[in-house]
């Protein structure tokens, strides 16, 4: 993150430390930077600028009301998965006709709140969907618009648990039952094929799987001779989590992007979540206490997985960094463990780590995406504050949960 950067010895974010955030602020804590939020979105904006897509945010990485409110104002639309999403993305001000919503299993009453607020697209992902969706807009009264997401079966060489583009990922429609359904869709006389949409997976770090994506879209829309309005190539762009990963090169896929647009005539649509907010952020934290283990000292912090999940699903790797730092030594490996009752509670094993002491502050970094989103009340932990930084002002954007309320069920 450009907004992040020592001055002296001590951690800041954009013009503010976080040891004097620290003095008024208990841990753990999520905080951001939005001039990091608005270069992300502006340099994504810039890459695909020949296109003019509809970028549409993918709430699920970050859904903080206030965080949609700084990329609405922008200019992104949101793509949402629950109705909870698309509720959120409209109070935060962005307009229905810039919402598109994905997900696999839709409820009736998701459908039903997705329809009367006249939404962009609903992108269905079964034949039941769609014809759900029919028969809810014919007693609506309603013509209603739709995409259909299609699998692709492209690999998007990611991580298993992030990799949906493949045949046996349980998302999409498969080209060959896409080409069934087309048969009767006539039929369905209250929803109209406006879109097709793909999303092969999450923290992509090669063009390659993009660009084959694009030609079996392109050569699909060819056969079936479809005119589309839109055509929604989904999120998925990676960043790097740590030095040894090569940036994303999306030069070569825009300009066919580009091409693809002209070519078919068709709005383009993009769905990108961690490439816009995941290197916003930090996770501080406190180090509770410290104990000795066999081979390893773990240094037990506050935050656990609870608050950030990412670790203990993907193995995610996270750099931590100390919020003011020292030129002492640790003693061999340290281990930064959370508070939770299970093993997979742990944020990273180091070596030659700076002398680490008991209520020392930590920043686990690059949680911006799937950090608080996944987070959960679990070992009923309160869901802890949210604060968002410009330049040098600070705006609480969600308080700690109240413990009190927590504990009524
Ligand atoms: C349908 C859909 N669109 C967009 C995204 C956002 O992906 P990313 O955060 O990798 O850009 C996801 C996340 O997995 C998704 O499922």
């Amino acid at each position: 993150m450009q907004n992040l950067r020592y001055v002296g010895k001590n951690l800041f974010i954009e013009k503010l430390s976080i040891k004097n955030i620290l003095k008024k602020q208990k841990t753990p804590f999520y905080i951001y930077s939005e001039n990091q939020i608005i270069t992300n979105f502006l340099k994504f904006k810039n890459t695909f600028k020949k296109t003019n897509p509809l970028i549409c945010f993918a709430a699920k990485s970050n859904s903080n009301l206030n965080i949609l409110r700084v990329l609405g104002k922008l200019g992104a639309g949101a793509d949402v998965v629950s109705g909870g999403e698309l509720l959120k993305a409209l109070k935060a001000g962005i307009k229905a006709k810039k919402i598109v919503f994905s997900g696999v299993g839709k409820t009736e009453e998701e459908l039903k709140i997705a329809i009367n607020k006249n939404i962009l697209l609903i992108n269905c992902e079964t034949e039941s969907e769609a014809k759900l969706v029919n028969n809810l807009a014919k007693k609506l009264r309603k013509k209603v618009s739709i995409g259909f997401r299609l699998n692709p079966n492209v690999d998007a060489k990611t991580h298993k648990n992030i990799s949906t583009g493949k045949a046996e990922n349980k998302f999409g429609l498969s080209i060959k039952s896409f080409k069934i359904f087309l048969k009767t869709i006539n039929s369905l006389k209250n929803i109209k094929l406006d879109a097709l949409s793909v999303h092969i997976g999450s923290q992509i770090l090669n063009d390659a799987p993009f660009i084959k994506t694009l030609s079996v879209m392109s050569n699909l829309i060819k056969e079936l001779r479809l005119n589309l309005n839109y055509v929604d190539l989904g999120g998925g762009f990676g960043i790097n989590y740590t030095n040894k990963e090569r940036p994303i090169n999306l030069n070569k896929y825009s300009k066919l992007v580009e091409y693809f647009s002209k070519k078919l005539n068709c709005k383009i649509i993009f769905e990108p979540g961690r490439s816009i907010i995941g290197n916003t952020g930090l996770l501080v934290s406190k180090v509770q206490f410290i104990k000795k283990g066999a081979n390893k000292n773990f240094i037990i912090l506050d935050a656990g997985m609870n608050d950030f999940m990412r670790p203990a699903l993907y193995d995610a790797f996270h750099q931590i960094i100390p919020v003011s730092k020292n030129s002492a030594k640790s003693k061999g490996k340290i281990e930064f463990v959370g508070p939770i009752c299970e093993s997979t509670c742990k944020f990273g094993i180091y070596k030659n780590y700076q002398k680490i002491n008991e209520n020392d502050f930590i920043a686990i970094t690059n949680v911006g995406a799937y950090g608080s989103s996944l987070s959960s009340n679990y070992n009923t932990r309160p869901l802890i504050a949210e604060i968002l930084i410009n330049k040098n002002k600070l705006r609480y954007i969600r308080k700690k949960q109240n413990l009190l309320k927590l504990i009524s069920s």
